[in-house]
C-alpha cells in the first residue's frame, strides 16, 4: 500500500472552487445566496476569500469590521464547502499609505511609488509589518479555530522588491552577515579591482540600479536577489506567525510559472503546502502539445518543493485569461482536461480565479465561473461542473504522492547568473526554454518527472538532467560528483560548472574542478551561432541542426557519440559519454531543436529502463502516475485518439473496466485505475 497524506484530514476530498472576492458585491447580499446554489450545482467545495479585503476589514486605522467576512464563511460552511482564508496585505488600504508614506515602495530610480496596484509595498518597512502583524492576528483570533477554515493563504503572489532607505539598510547588513564583516572577502567575491570598483566602507555598497552598477558586478546582482528573496520569506514567516497566534492551520502562498524574481527553492521553506497560479496559453499557434509540457513542467516543479506532498493548483483561468496577449477561450474539454492534468501532477485541486466576474475594475473580463449573465447556462458553467462531478469520484486519490525516476535540475540562482553574463547571446540565454526542451522529451513518453533546485538531493533518482547548468558552486559539483560515482546517471550540457556562487570563474578549465574527470573532458571554448548560421550534428547517421550554442571539448576518457559536421571544429565530439565509479555522465555540447531531445531521451531512457506510465502513447497525447495505480491519460489533440493500455483498469469517471485499449475524444481525458 502506498503512503496517502491527505492535506486536509478533516476534509480529504478533491478541492474545487476558487478566488471569491463577496465583498465586491456587498450591495445586493442576494448575490451571496446565488453563489451558494451555484456553488452546488457547479460542485464547488472551496473558497479563497479575504485576499484584497482589506479596506473591508478596517476601514480606518484600527477600526475592525468582520461583519461581511462572519456571513460568507458561515453560508460556504452551511453550504458543505470549506474556505482557505487569505492574508490582505497583497493590496494595502489607500488610508494606510497616505498615513505612512514609507510602506510604498521605491524603485531601482530612487522614486518612491505612489498609492496603486498591489505588491507595491516596502518588505522592510517596521510600519507595514506592523499593520500586516495586527489584521492577521485578528483574522487568527476571529477564524483560526472556524470549522471552515482549512489553511491560510498569505497574501497574493509575492514579488518585486524596494530599493528604499530602509531595504538598503537591510541590505547592506545582510551582506556583512554573510560576508562576515569581511569587506576584502565581499570585493574579492565581487572582483571589485575590474574598474576600479573596490569597497572601501560598507556604506558605499548599493543595490544594484540602472543608474549605477547593474550586470557591471554579476556578484552583487546575485546578492541582491538573494537578499530579495529572504526579506520576502521573511516577511511571509511573519505573516505566518501572526496567523498562528491562534490557530494551527497550514500555510500557503500562490506561486507562479517559472517565476525568477524571487527563488522559490528558499519561499518554500516558510510554507507548510505549496499551491501555484496555472495560465497555460490553450491554442496558441505553437500548439497544444508544447505548452501542456511546459504545463506539466511547472506542476512537477511545484509538486518536488515538497517531496512526498500534494500541492495545490490554486488559481486557474475557466475561458480566458483577461491579460493574456490574444485572450482565446478554451475550446470544449480543454478546461476539464487541463483541471485533470494538475491532478495528474499530483495536485489535490482544481481551483479558479475567479468566482464570480466583477462589473468593474482591470479584471472584470477575466474568466470565472460565474458570468456577467449570472445563471449556469453556459457552455463553461457545464464543463465546471462536468469537471467537479469528476472531481467527487477521486476521493481515493487524495492524498497519493508521485513517484519519480528522473530529476530535472532546473535553479532560478543560475537562471540569476545566465541572464546576468556579458556574453553568449545577449539578454536572456534561453535557460528556461532548454530545459523545457529536456523535459518536453520525456513527457511525450509519460515518464514522471522531479524538477528540482540544484541543491536537492539527487540520491533518490536514477536518472538527473542538469541543462546549461553554467553556475555550480563547490557544494554542487561535488554533488553531482557523489551522485554519479554512486551509480547515477547524469546528464550535462555545455556551460556546465562555468562560475562559482559569485559568478567567478573556475580557473584550470570548464567544467569546474573534479566534473573534468566525471564528464571525461574539458571544455576549451564555447562557440556562439546566428539564427542563418548552419551546422549539424551527426548522431549515429542521424543528422540534427546545430542550434544557438556550441561548446569545443576534448575527451579525455569519455566516448564521444555524435560529432559536428562542419565549420573549424567539425568532426569534434557533441554527445559524450563517460563512465565515473558505478555511474555515466554524458555531456551535450550544443543546443539543438526538439526532434534531437526526442530522440536522444528515447534511446537513453530505453537503454536505462525508465519507467513509462505506457509503453506508447499517440503524439500529442501525454500520460502520468500517481501512487496506488491511479493513470492519467491526457489528449491534447483536437481529435479523438485510440490509445494502448498494458492491462486492464476502471475508468473512475464511468465505472467501467477497460482492456488493451482506451479512446480519448478531442481533448479528452482519461481517469483509471489499476484493477
Ligand atoms: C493572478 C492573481 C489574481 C488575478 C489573476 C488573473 O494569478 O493572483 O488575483 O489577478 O492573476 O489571472
Ligand atoms: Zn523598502
Amino acid at each position: 500500500m502506498c503512503n496517502i497524506h491527505p492535506l486536509f484530514n478533516e476534509f480529504p476530498h478533491m478541492l474545487h472552487g476558487g478566488d471569491y472576492n463577496p465583498d465586491q458585491w456587498k450591495a445586493t447580499p442576494e448575490i451571496w445566496d446565488e453563489d451558494m446554489r451555484l456553488a452546488r450545482l457547479s460542485g464547488c467545495n472551496c473558497f479563497s476569500v479575504g485576499i484584497f479585503s482589506w479596506a473591508e476589514l478596517e476601514p480606518e486605522e484600527g477600526v475592525f469590521n468582520f461583519a461581511f467576512l462572519d456571513t460568507i464563511i458561515d453560508k460556504i460552511y452551511k453550504n458543505g464547502g470549506r474556505v482557505f482564508l487569505a492574508t490582505p496585505s497583497g493590496a494595502r488600504p489607500r488610508w494606510l499609505a497616505q498615513k505612512y508614506p514609507e510602506v510604498l515602495r521605491v524603485n531601482d530610480m530612487g522614486i518612491r511609488n505612489m498609492y496603486g496596484s498591489r505588491q507595491n509595498h516596502c518588505y522592510t518597512s517596521p510600519i507595514y509589518r506592523e499593520k500586516v502583524r495586527i489584521i492577521n492576528e485578528k483574522l487568527s483570533e476571529r477564524y483560526g479555530k472556524h470549522p471552515a477554515v482549512l489553511m491560510w493563504h498569505l497574501s497574493n503572489e509575492y514579488r518585486g522588491e524596494c530599493h528604499c532607505p530602509l531595504c538598503q539598510a537591510a541590505f547592506r547588513d545582510w551582506l556583512k552577515a554573510r560576508y562576515n564583516g569581511d569587506l576584502d572577502a565581499l570585493n574579492h567575491a565581487y572582483w571589485t579591482a575590474f574598474w576600479s570598483h573596490q569597497y572601501t566602507d560598507w556604506s558605499q555598497v548599493e543595490p544594484p540600479s540602472a543608474r549605477g552598477d547593474f550586470k557591471t558586478v554579476p556578484g552583487l546582482v546575485l546578492d541582491w536577489k538573494r537578499f530579495v528573496t529572504e526579506q520576502t520569506t521573511d516577511f511571509i514567516r511573519a505573516e505566518a506567525a501572526a496567523v498562528r497566534k491562534h490557530s494551527d492551520l497550514p500555510v500557503t502562498t500562490n506561486l507562479m510559472t517559472t517565476f525568477d524574481e524571487i527563488n522559490y527553492a528558499v519561499v518554500k521553506d516558510a510554507l507548510d503546502i505549496i499551491s501555484w497560479d496555472a495560465y497555460p496559453y490553450w491554442h496558441s499557434p505553437e500548439g497544444n502539445a508544447i505548452e501542456a509540457s511546459r504545463t506539466a513542467f511547472n506542476h512537477d516543479w511545484f509538486r518536488a518543493m515538497k517531496p512526498g506532498q500534494p500541492f495545490l493548483l490554486m488559481e486557474s483561468t475557466p475561458q480566458a485569461a483577461n491579460w493574456h496577449v490574444v485572450s482565446k477561450l478554451k475550446r470544449p474539454g480543454m478546461h476539464k482536461l487541463s483541471c485533470m492534468q494538475a491532478i495528474a501532477h499530483g495536485s489535490d485541486s482544481a481551483m479558479y480565479f475567479q468566482w464570480r466576474k466583477g462589473r468593474g475594475g482591470l479584471e472584470k473580463f477575466h474568466g470565472a465561473v460565474v458570468d456577467h449573465v449570472g445563471h449556469e447556462h453556459t457552455r463553461s458553467f457545464k464543463e465546471i461542473a462536468e469537471t467537479g462531478a469528476l472531481l467527487s469520484k477521486l476521493d481515493s486519490v487524495v492524498g497519493t504522492g508521485v513517484d519519480a525516476q528522473v530529476a530535472l535540475v532546473y535553479d532560478i540562482e543560475n537562471r540569476w547568473a545566465l541572464d546576468t553574463l556579458s556574453g553568449m547571446v545577449t539578454g536572456r540565454k534561453g535557460y528556461t526554454d532548454e530545459c523545457q526542451m529536456h523535459y518536453h522529451a520525456l513527457w511525450k513518453q509519460g515518464i514522471n518527472v522531479d524538477v528540482i533546485d540544484m541543491h536537492a538531493d539527487y540520491s533518490k533518482y536514477k536518472m538527473v538532467i542538469a541543462p546549461m547548468l553554467y553556475m555550480a558552486p563547490q557544494s554542487v559539483v561535488d554533488a553531482i560528483e557523489r551522485y554519479t560515482a554512486n551509480g547515477g546517471i547524469f546528464v550535462g550540457t555545455y556551460t556546465t560548472g562555468t562560475v562559482n556562487e559569485t559568478d567567478l570563474c573556475y580557473l584550470g578549465g570548464r567544467p569546474a574542478g573534479v566534473l573534468k574527470d566525471v564528464f571525461g573532458l574539458w571544455a576549451e571554448e564555447l562557440d556562439v551561432l546566428y539564427p542563418e548560421d548552419k551546422n549539424e550534428i551527426d548522431l549515429s547517421g542521424k543528422r540534427y541542426p546545430l542550434v544557438t550554442y556550441f561548446d569545443v571539448a576534448h575527451p579525455s576518457s569519455a566516448e564521444v557519440l555524435a560529432t559536428v559536421t562542419d565549420d573549424y571544429y567539425a568532426g569534434n565530439g557533441a554527445i559524450f559519454k563517460n563512465k565515473y565509479g558505478k555511474g555515466s555522465a554524458y555531456y551535450i555540447a550544443f543546443r539543438s531543436n526538439q526532434d534531437f531531445y526526442n530522440d536522444f531521451y528515447t534511446a537513453l531512457t530505453d537503454e536505462f529502463a525508465i519507467i513509462r506510465a505506457l509503453p506508447s502513447l499517440p503524439e500529442g497525447v501525454s500520460a502520468h502516475t500517481r501512487n496506488g495505480g491511479f493513470l492519467f491519460i491526457e489528449n491534447y489533440n483536437s481529435e479523438a485518439v485510440e490509445v494502448a493500455l498494458d492491462g486492464a483498469y476502471i475508468n473512475m469517471e464511468t465505472g467501467e473496466t477497460v482492456n488493451e485499449a482506451c479512446t480519448l475524444g478531442a481533448y479528452g481525458i482519461a481517469v483509471l485505475k489499476k484493477e
